[in-house]
């Protein structure tokens, strides 16, 4: 099928890369021009493991091309993701600016009397397909004004065109993007037109019954045979989306109220998240205390939530506390390196990872940043190593007055605290002795819970980590 992506960031890009190893053709927008550039020259503007190799198979063949032309990518496509950013607001709702242009974009594009599918992969509030139809709808109308006596966008007056949306929520997770788009849990497709919905099965119709060759990339899991279609209405849709992440960042929120609960009484959380989580009705997976939750989607799309729940006089009470929990478990970060060192004022803290979490270079609301700041506005010098985010952390926050190291040893050196913000592999495996040797004091605050105790203080460290 011939395909446009609007919007080349980490959702866009990886649907777009996806579906042109699928066999579809497809052509990726962005209005960002030296993305663009750089896609043209076949590299990637983010860091996401096995994306580049992708990007190269399917540029290669010619199914997979880039562009700043929405409207010819429009008209020649039959399905049409809207993936651009829904940012959030300074009130939490969610920033609707650039799917609204995009939307209207859109309706203004097309010239002929096609049908086409247009998708909504975007994060947003529940409701939003109905709006996109009515954007379309009006970019339609500029281009196309209705002859008198013709109205509804699905039912067209001849030689006018002929749009039906979807909702198609995205769940991939950053650094493991790749497998997460060819690999996924499930799709959810959310419409009210049956034509919409058949569409996006035959456009899903490899992954559905993965009956594609697994990139080398990305190795499909042992006894995947099919992938579950879920299909709702519009509404429904929006709102599976936002509850999986409510309940994935409540997910954490309990688990880090446990560990300090554990800290207080004398037990270990991460046995206590073993026990808790070989019960399959809990489940293992996001039980790891540490520092909260961060990232681009869970903080906006849990204050979103709770916008809508206020917009329909509804307190979404559980959800308030996920945040105050997630706020909290920053701040309980600066009160353990002052209870180790007591004046944070004038002492040296290293920072090992950036991102928000390991194998991506994404820094929104990455928890790492927060105490940077914290330490720095109390007068402590921070160094900081990352082995992928620093450039865009140089580029993001200027303002941040970090001092960079270019590996482990060089940031250790002389200082009174290493805090331990994002365990990647290089980090989990870093040499303790040397570490230990180049700092002034050796206080070791592991802040995911990645290192072995025991083995931190056989190496003289001051060990601190979450819950245990
Ligand atoms: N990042 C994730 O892990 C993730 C996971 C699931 C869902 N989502 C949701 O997917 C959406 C996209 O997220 P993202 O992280 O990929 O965002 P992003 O900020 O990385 O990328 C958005 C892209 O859209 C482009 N853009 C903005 N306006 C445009 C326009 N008018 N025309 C063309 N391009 C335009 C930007 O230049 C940018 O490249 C959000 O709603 C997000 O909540 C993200």
């Amino acid at each position: 099928m011939n395909v446009c992506v609007i919007g080349t960031g980490y959702v866009g890009l990886v649907t777009g890369t996806c579906l042109a190893y699928l066999g579809h053709e497809v052509v990726c927008v962005d209005n960002d021009p030296q993305k663009i550039a750089r896609l043209e020259a076949g590299k990637s503007p983010i860091y996401e493991p096995g994306l580049e190799a992708l990007l190269e198979h399917g540029m290669s063949r010619g199914a997979l091309t880039f562009s700043m032309g929405l409207t010819e990518a429009v008209r020649a496509a039959e399905v049409i993701f809207i993936a651009v950013g829904t940012p959030p607001l300074p009130s939490g709702e969610p920033d609707l600016q650039y799917v609204e242009a995009v939307a209207r974009g859109i309706g203004a594009a097309v010239d002929d009397a096609r049908t086409r599918v247009v998708v909504n992969k975007s994060t947003v509030p529940i409701g939003s397909g109905n709006w996109v139809e009515m954007l379309i709808e009006d970019g339609m109308t500029v281009s196309h004004p209705l002859p008198a006596g013709t109205g509804a966008l699905k039912a067209p007056a001849p030689q006018r065109p002929r749009f039906l949306v979807a909702s198609n929520p995205e769940f991939l997770r950053e650094g493991s993007a790749i497998g997460d788009t060819l690999f996924p849990d499930r799709i959810v497709i959310g419409a009210t037109d049956s034509e919409a919905v058949s569409t996006l099965r035959g456009l899903y119709a490899p992954l559905l019954d993965q009956s594609f060759e697994a990139p080398r990339v990305s190795p499909r899991p042992e006894g995947m045979r099919s992938v579950p279609l879920v299909t709702t209405d519009l509404a429904s849709a929006e709102m599976i989306k936002y509850a999986a992440n409510a309940f994935l960042a409540t997910k954490i929120s309990f688990i880090n109220e446990m560990a300090n609960l554990c800290e207080k009484v004398g037990a270990d959380v991460t046995q206590v998240a073993k026990g808790i989580g070989l019960d399959t009705r809990i489940g293992n997976r996001f039980l790891n205390a540490g520092a909260g939750w961060g990232g681009s989607c869970f903080g906006k799309d849990v204050s979103a939530l709770i916008s809508i729940g206020r917009e329909y006089q509804y307190e979404m009470e559980i959800l308030r506390a996920t945040v105050s929990v997630n706020h909290h478990q920053r701040q309980r970060l600066i009160q353990k390196l002052q209870e180790a060192l007591k004046i944070l004022k004038g002492k040296t803290i290293g920072i090992l990872g950036l991102a928000f979490k390991p194998d991506t270079d994404d820094l929104r609301d990455a928890p790492a940043l927060d105490v940077a700041q914290q330490l720095l506005k109390m007068g402590a010098r921070v160094k900081t190593y990352d082995p992928i985010a620093m450039s865009h952390c140089r580029q993001q926050h200027p303002d941040l007055e970090m001092v960079y190291a270019e590996n482990i040893e060089e940031l250790a050196a002389g200082c009174d605290a290493l805090v331990l913000m994002t365990e990647w592999e290089e980090f989990k495996t870093m040499d303790l002795t040397i570490v230990r040797g180049l700092m002034r004091t050796p206080v070791l605050l592991d802040a995911r819970n990645a290192l072995s105790p025991m083995a931190c203080q056989n190496y003289g460290f001051h060990y601190m980590g979450v819950g245990r």
